[in-house]
């Protein structure tokens, strides 16, 4: 186990830095001529481009990434997306057409929840499509169509490399589809162009290890900790908060800045860490103003921007500051869950629990 784990104590570790690697795996041989070829959809680009809607459906951090996914996905194919948390589908036995598109993202490809989500899109003659980093699992047979990750054997029982390289491929998914959109098509050679240096911004953001190992420290005796992101970084918030509670075994909750009014703030005082996730985007100036909103009420915050924007999320230098590389809008999310995935790892580790094999958790929940 040692030797697999290389110069690392442990698989999440190995596997959060992996990441730079993980992604050029991901991306190899599928970025062309200014042009992205996914082999596995190429016949059914022209059935997905006419689907009324797309459906996205997943479980825990694989529905996160579907859920970075959606902003860019709506935007590049032009088609109504819609998420389902398998469990709730099956639950509401929700409505499932056959003019959908349902793309199953799933990193085991056997989860049970979704697996029989996908029996019920089947069912209901949608388009199946998969997503997953398992070659030969069932999600991989039974889906009418999919790509693979190709991010390489994730052990971790918390998922991180897979997560990224779930992301990257749905936005090649939507550059895909949306090739023949004339209206976006200066952003969908911008993002073509940046999805090759995105492993070294990965490598860049992992320099921050040190100070997420700082920032873990001050954070050991902490109840809770809340994540407030929206836009493309809202499942930003989600997975950071799922990363923390599910290795490090705090209370945390990643939450849609939006929201933060019509509840959340009640909570605010000068002892609950609050992350606020604020880098360069469209949603800039509002999160600059929920920082604002947070400061007024004494939150304990620390801020994640943009590098070089440090004096203005935090004008009065009282928050402690995480500066990551800027790319692309609907790649960010890529970058921005790095500095939370090594933040949970170092939590855990300070914490004293175990990092790869959580209390309670399976890597596969192969039953419902
Ligand atoms: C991720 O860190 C979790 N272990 C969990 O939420 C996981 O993502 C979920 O169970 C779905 O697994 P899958 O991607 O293999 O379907």
């Amino acid at each position: 186990e040692q030797i697999k784990k290389g110069n690392y104590d442990h698989f999440m570790q190995k596997e959060i830095h992996e990441q730079p690697h993980s992604l050029t795996t991901t991306m190899r041989g599928r970025l062309r001529d200014n042009d992205v070829v996914l082999g596995g959809l190429k016949d059914h680009l022209k059935t997905i481009r006419h689907s009324r809607r797309i459906i996205f459906i997943g479980c825990g951090t694989s529905y996160n990434a579907a859920l970075a996914a959606r902003p860019f996905m709506e935007e590049l194919s032009g088609i109504p997306v819609t998420l389902e948390l398998a469990s709730d589908l099956l639950d509401r036995q929700g409505a499932m057409y056959r003019e959908d598109t349902a793309v199953f993202v799933s990193q085991s490809g056997e989860t049970a929840d979704t697996l029989l989500a996908l029996e019920y899109a089947l069912e209901n003659g949608a388009l199946c499509v998969g997503i997953t980093n398992t070659v030969g699992s069932t999600l991989a047979r039974k889906t009418h169509c999919g790509v693979h990750i190709n991010a390489g054997c994730e052990i971790g029982v918390a998922s991180t490399k897979a997560y990224t390289s779930q992301i990257v491929v749905m936005v090649m998914m939507a550059l895909a589809i949306g090739a023949d959109k004339i209206s976006t098509q200066s952003k969908r050679e911008a993002i073509i162009n940046a999805l090759p240096d995105l492993p070294n911004k990965v490598s860049e953001v992992l320099k921050l290890d040190n100070e997420m190992k700082d920032l873990a420290e001050s954070l050991i005796e902490a109840q809770s900790l809340f994540v407030f992101g929206r836009g493309y970084n809202y499942a930003t918030a989600l997975e950071g908060a799922l990363k923390v509670k599910e290795v490090a075994l705090m209370h945390s909750e990643g939450m849609l800045a939006g929201e933060m009014k019509h509840g959340p703030l009640a909570l605010v005082d000068e002892t609950l860490p609050i992350i606020v996730i604020a880098t360069h985007d469209a949603c800039f100036s509002k999160q600059q103003s929920v920082i604002q909103q947070l400061h007024a009420r004494n939150g304990r915050l620390i801020v994640m921007c943009s590098k070089g924007d440090a004096s203005s999320v935090c004008p009065s230098g009282s928050c402690r500051v995480i500066e990551v590389p800027q790319v692309a809008d609907c790649l960010q999310p890529v970058i921005n869950i790095v500095p939370l995935q090594l933040l949970a790892y170092h939590l855990t580790v300070l914490r004293g629990y175990d990092v790869d094999q959580p209390r309670n958790l399976a890597k596969s929940v192969t039953t419902q």
